[in-house]
């Protein structure tokens, strides 16, 4: 029985960023016709069996209208309840409220003052992706001015303090499909870089890691707690990456955990990482 798999990206990026490439024969070899659409095309997507957000790096400035949008879609996995809740970094909150050691995170709503901290801190939009609005900033500097242009454009503006083993150890990102762990990529530091040419997202230096066993263990505390506070079971999540840095004290520290949209770093990863993400569809479906 033939299925069909839509895997979506934006109208600057219909067809994902190449990350892609084994997945689609591994889906097709797994009985599903595959096709990419942008989100906001005209595409029947109520007709798929599985609709897959892969690259709609242009939601930030759109996010209710893509939510409206996942929420027509029926077959879409991740589901519309996770990303929404996903594409609003205030989650960062809700998980450290639950106890997990996240990257501390202050959400200034428009409207609101922002303290900033007394080391060096990143400013970011709490509806971001691709490192776009996200700047840092030296101890003590005055940051209301990008806070004031972040909530002209309608979101609340984070701030964290910044981590500085992302300029020395990068980042680790742990994807996982299905629930269960699948491979690990490494990514230097973004907020030194610049933007590529599409304005889309930052380009990202990655490459194959293996992470050590508490960065392991505390990645799956993090779907656990998301899972919990979601209402679902981990299996539920087709995909999902979180990303730790290592805070001043050496301890690991979940920066995101990226359920809408994230690179999956297949390109990173071993030749049967796209077939345990297409077996993942099936178990999404069954
Ligand atoms: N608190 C932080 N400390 C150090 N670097 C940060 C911090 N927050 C963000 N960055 C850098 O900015 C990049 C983008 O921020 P992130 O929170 O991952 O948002 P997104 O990937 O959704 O745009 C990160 O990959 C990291 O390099
Ligand atoms: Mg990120």
């Amino acid at each position: 029985m033939t299925r069909t798999a839509v895997l979506v990206g934006c109208a600057e990026l219909p067809k994902g960023d190449g990350d892609e490439a084994a997945v689609i024969p591994a889906l097709e070899s797994l009985g599903f016709s595959v096709s990419w659409a942008p989100w906001d095309a005209q595409f029947d997507f109520a007709a798929a069996d599985a609709v897959i957000l892969r690259a709609t790096w242009d939601y930030p400035s759109r996010r209710a209208e893509f939510l409206d949008w996942c929420e027509s879609v029926p077959a879409l996995v991740n589901s519309a309840d996770v990303v929404r809740w996903n594409t609003d970094k205030a989650y960062l909150v809700e998980l450290l409220d639950a106890g997990l050691p996240v990257v501390p995170t202050t959400v200034v709503p428009p409207g609101s003052a922002a303290r900033f901290p007394s080391t060096e801190f990143v400013v970011k939009p709490s509806v971001g992706a691709g490192s776009r609005g996200a700047a840092r900033f030296a101890a003590g500097a005055d940051a209301a001015a990008h806070v004031a242009a972040l909530h002209a454009e309608g979101h609340p503006a984070l701030i964290q303090p910044y981590q500085s083993s992302v300029d020395t150890d990068g980042e680790l990102a742990l994807v996982y499909f299905g629930g269960i762990y699948s491979h690990a990529f490494a990514k230097g530091a973004m907020l030194r870089s610049t933007m590529d040419g599409s304005g889309l997202y930052l380009a990202e230096q990655l490459a194959k890691a293996e992470p050590p066993a508490d960065t392991m263990a505390l990645a799956e505390d993090v779907l656990d707690a998301a899972s919990a506070l979601l209402g679902i079971l981990r299996a539920e999540l087709l995909y999902a990456r979180v990303d730790v840095v290592r805070g001043a004290d050496g301890r690991p520290l979940p920066l995101e955990l990226e359920l809408t949209e994230p690179s999956l770093g297949f390109r990173q990863a071993d030749p049967s990482a796209a077939m345990r993400f297409a077996s993942a569809v099936r178990q999404q479906l069954a």
